[in-house]
């Protein structure tokens, strides 16, 4: 039989492993089990009407035709002013396209910017997608261990390093952090941002939860002197604003990386869904935060709950997290008595407890397991009770 070989990248290319996991957990759910799941990196609560209203009008008003490959000027302009009201940045709307979404906006954007063969720095904990982006845009992932004695956040000094060691074209941080909630303080930010400019790096910076901070400010690379020139940045409105589906984000880039970006997108992708760009017009004009607040209300009461029940289990341990909506739990202990690595611990408790919840090797920290709170008080609670009743039947 006549078997067609795919393609080097393709077999380089691995599944996402938090889809699959849900995959798995919805699967043993119609089969009858109970399963909790943590696993999803989903906003439990729905689009917020005036946004869905939106985008209702949107097909009734005629936009769903092909748009400007780059985004609707309507909607880059208001994507501009939001990046200055909410982040201090200073953009104008030619140095805007609008993605289908951060991941789009992330391969583009490492495309633009990546030569073949390049290495990538990917300071961990980091989501688990980035290895396989920086792979398609043609580059080689370069993982930096995670520093948990640090509050998962790296030195310049130790960025800069890592860098020179491997001859990094560029990195890609994230914070708010998946999956570690870590929120850097601004002189932590102007570190890394020297570390780049010391090494001669790209800063591709993944803001997409920066709405979405408890205990601190989003300090973006981009904000600070020199910044905006060697950072391409990621946000939108998908995890603020229950937006998953929608497939609509922004990036903001020098404007010969963004006109760049754009000319890809052209070629890979046409032009972001119509509706959602209208729909995310509303997202970028927005200015009453009410209802913003109200989730990021909900989501802290939840962060509390976990933080304060698991610390309170023996051989658990929770730090607090101050941004995004998981919180990764160390469980170096349990698995060093039990002789098990974070994959199998995470795959007792969901066959055992039945509770789903993502491994930490998968974001390149083994020894802790990410707990997804973009789920209801409700199950929440029964998951902690499981884990609790899983952790005293193991000891
Ligand atoms: C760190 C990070 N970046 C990007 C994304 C993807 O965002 P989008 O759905 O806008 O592509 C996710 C989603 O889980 C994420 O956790």
């Amino acid at each position: 039989m006549f078997a067609i070989p795919l393609s080097q990248t393709a077999r380089s290319i691995t599944d996402s492993i938090t889809l699959a996991i849900t995959a798995r957990a919805k699967a043993m759910r119609a089969e009858g089990l109970d399963v909790v799941s943590l696993g999803a990196g989903e906003p439990d609560f729905p689009t917020p009407t005036n946004i869905a209203d939106a985008g209702v009008a949107a097909i009734r008003d005629g936009y769903t035709r092909y748009t400007a490959a780059a985004g609707m000027p309507e909607v880059r302009a208001a994507a501009a002013r939001w990046f200055g009201r909410h982040f201090g940045l200073d953009y104008r709307p030619e140095q805007i396209v609008v993605t289908a979404g951060a991941k789009p906006a992330l391969t583009l954007g490492l495309t633009a910017i990546v030569e073949r063969g390049d290495r990538v720095l990917l300071p961990a904990p980091y989501w688990p997608s980035y290895p396989d982006i920086v792979r398609l845009a043609g580059g080689v992932p370069v993982p930096l261990a995670a520093r948990a004695d640090q509050g998962f956040v790296h030195t310049g000094e130790q960025i800069a390093a890592a860098a020179r060691q491997h001859g990094c074209k560029g990195a890609v941080i994230n914070f708010p952090n998946n999956p570690s909630g870590a929120v850097p303080s601004r002189t932590q930010v102007e570190d890394i941002l020297r570390a780049a400019q010391d090494t001669g790096m790209w800063l591709v910076s993944d803001e997409i939860y920066a709405r979405l901070i408890y205990e601190g400010e989003h300090v973006s690379p981009a904000s600070l002197p020199g910044g905006a020139e060697r950072t391409i940045v990621v946000n939108g409105g998908t995890k603020s604003h229950s937006m998953t589906g929608w497939r609509v984000g922004f990036l903001a880039a020098p404007p010969e990386v963004a006109a760049a970006v754009a000319r890809i997108q052209s070629q890979a992708l046409g032009n972001t869904c119509s509706i959602s760009q209208r729909a995310a017009l509303t997202v970028a004009d927005e200015t009453d935060d009410t209802e913003l607040a109200q989730r990021l209300a909900a989501f802290d009461k939840r962060r509390r709950y976990l933080v304060e029940v698991l610390n309170a289990t023996p051989r658990l341990q929770l730090d607090l997290p101050n941004g995004a909506f998981y919180a990764l739990l160390d469980v170096r202990d349990i698995c060093a008595s039990l002789g098990l690595d974070d994959v199998a611990l995470a795959e007792r408790l969901l066959v055992e407890g039945l509770v789903a919840t993502v491994p930490g090797s998968a974001f390149e920290v083994p020894g802790f397991i990410r707990l997804s709170y973009a789920a209801s008080m409700a199950d929440l609670e029964k998951a902690v009770e499981r884990i609790r009743g899983f952790v005293a039947a193991v000891s």
